[in-house]
């Protein structure tokens, strides 16, 4: 049985990618449950199932695109206040180098060459970085957080719970888009969602049906080959 569905599997895993549109076309309540039923599957150390996930729709997530939108907003016209949103833990290196810095330049201008974005046009770029707190128009947000007693590889099995939401939404016809973009609005987050003062929010995804007709979701990205990642021994 197992033989005949890796293609199936592997198609699906395949076909993922960020989608930065979306349609506005509700994701019925129940396909939610049933992708994060099945994607609570993921692994966690010692099976603590550290994840916790907000879901959020309907007027939740209009109250809370407009916070965050007016928090990100404000940052843009006073550069000073980015101090008073910051992540409750790093996701990217502070001091970027080879070979990671050239992929995600690479990364950044080609999406911003499919938006015709050129460097300094701060205010376009500031538009796309909107978007992610529009969800990118998606139906559907998923907050992920973890609580903050736990340690680093709590979210890496967070991490394997959020692919398998992802993947499990894929399989479904369902597209969307990890973001860290959220995690310096932690508090505003929090403060829209009633979420506990010892959680900490770890990741969002962006969930809906893609708009194939938005030239952002041509997007390909590439992967460096496995020879060049993997180490054999025997
Ligand atoms: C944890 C995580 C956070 C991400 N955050 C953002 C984000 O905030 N905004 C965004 O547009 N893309 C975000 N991405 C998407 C990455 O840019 C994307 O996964 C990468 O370029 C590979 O492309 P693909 O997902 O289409 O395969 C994130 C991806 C991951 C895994």
């Amino acid at each position: 049985m197992y033989m005949q569905q890796h293609t199936l599997v592997d198609q699906v895993i395949n076909s993922r990618h960020s989608v930065r549109a979306f349609k506005t076309t509700p994701i019925e309540t129940q396909t939610i449950k049933d992708i994060l039923t099945v994607s609570s599957r993921a692994p966690s150390g010692n099976n603590i199932q550290p994840w916790k996930v907000y879901v959020v729709t309907g007027q939740k997530r209009e109250a809370l695109i407009q916070k965050v939108c007016a928090a990100q907003t404000e940052i843009f016209t006073h550069p000073e206040k980015a101090d008073l949103y910051q992540e409750s833990f790093k996701y990217y290196p502070i001091k970027w180098t080879s070979p990671f810095i050239e992929r995600r330049r690479e990364n950044g201008w080609g999406l911003y060459g499919l938006l015709g974005i050129q460097k300094g046009e701060q205010d376009k770029m500031q538009q796309q970085l909107l978007r992610n707190y529009q969800l990118f128009d998606a139906p559907v947000g998923l907050f992920f957080t973890a609580n903050t007693i736990l340690e680093t590889g709590s979210k890496m099995d967070i991490a394997m719970m959020i692919q398998n939401v992802m993947i499990a939404a894929k399989a479904r016809g369902i597209d969307s888009c990890p973001q860290a973009a959220w995690n310096p609005f932690h508090q505003v987050v929090a403060e829209v969602l009633d979420i506990p003062d010892d959680e900490e929010l770890v990741c969002a995804i962006s969930l809906g049906y893609a708009d194939e007709s938005e030239v952002v979701n041509q997007l390909q990205t590439p992967r460096v080959p496995v020879e060049e990642f993997a180490i054999f021994y025997d």
